[in-house]
């Protein structure tokens, strides 16, 4: 795998693919949710690149940009052992150098839900996104499902901006005990990591009492019940949405899906479901 620093290493590397080229972006600490977008990746392309950059400008005052996790010789060799040709490993200099000020902001499907616990985040995303497809000019990107919001916000731009590049999401991958995979769960300790699955839990409990014809209020009661019952602090949201639109829903209607966020301990984790 080629290893490349700063743009100019990027656009030499880049010249030399031909053929289709997928773009896995990530912030590192990779796991197997991330490998499973390289494994998708490989089947839709030639060449598959990936990005590991922490980006600083989706984090907010007081979140956890300085303690992410930071594992770079184990993503290497991760990626290296899926078949990734090209790796971009830029630094903030690099993405943001002196008098950059420019900011993509999706605005509508940014402001709801992640976007009104962490102003600014999708911005940030949003952003660095865009200067990723446009250095890297993949045929296809991928993003996982389980930043459900996101990828609704990456569709989005990409459609408004006219960037030419197929956006992919691949389903999340799970624990056997059902805890979406997620660098952050590096975080919690063992028993917050046992209560942890209360919230795919209470998902999953949800979309079988709204199948069962239970009014979405009280679904949505008696989750938020269950996440405080298995010790979470805090839950900044827990609704069924519009699939497309992330419009919250006061009835079942159309392509659905559940999205949660809760606090345990001090780890921030969300979670979506298909309805
Ligand atoms: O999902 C992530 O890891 C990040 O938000 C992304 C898409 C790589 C942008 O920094």
């Amino acid at each position: 795998m080629q290893i490349v620093r700063n743009s100019e290493e990027l656009a030499r590397a880049r010249a030399e693919l031909a053929g289709k080229v997928a773009l896995v972006p990530t912030m590192g600490a990779l796991h197997a949710g991330h490998m499973a977008l390289v494994a998708e990746a490989s089947e839709r392309a030639d060449h598959v690149a990936a990005s590991l950059f922490v980006n600083p400008a989706q984090f907010g005052e007081g979140e956890d940009f300085s303690r992410y996790p930071r594992r770079e010789d184990q993503d290497i060799a991760m990626l290296e052992e899926a078949g990734c040709e090209l790796l971009w490993a830029p630094s903030v200099a690099d993405i943001y150098p002196d008098g950059f000020s420019t900011k993509v902001s999706v605005s509508g499907l940014s402001e709801r839900w992640e976007g009104e616990a962490r102003p600014g985040h999708f911005d940030g995303v949003a952003t660095v996104v865009a200067k990723l497809l446009l250095a890297v000019r993949p045929d296809v990107a991928l993003f996982g499902e389980k930043d459900f919001q996101q990828l609704a916000v990456i569709r989005r731009m990409v459609g408004d901006l006219g960037i030419p590049v197929e956006v992919v999401g691949v389903p999340t991958v799970r624990e056997p005990d059902g805890l979406a995979l997620s660098s952050r769960n590096a975080y919690l300790s063992p028993a917050e990591r046992q209560q942890a699955v209360a919230l795919p839990d209470a998902l999953k409990a949800a979309r079988n009492t709204l199948q069962g014809g239970t009014a979405v209020a009280t679904v949505v009661r008696q989750a938020k019940q269950a996440l405080v019952d298995a010790g979470f602090l805090k839950i900044d949201y827990f609704a069924l949405v519009d699939a497309a639109t992330l419009e919250p829903l006061d009835e079942p209607r159309g392509e659905m899906r559940l999205i949660a966020a809760a606090v345990i301990g001090s780890t921030r984790l969300i979670d979506n479901l298909a309805v």
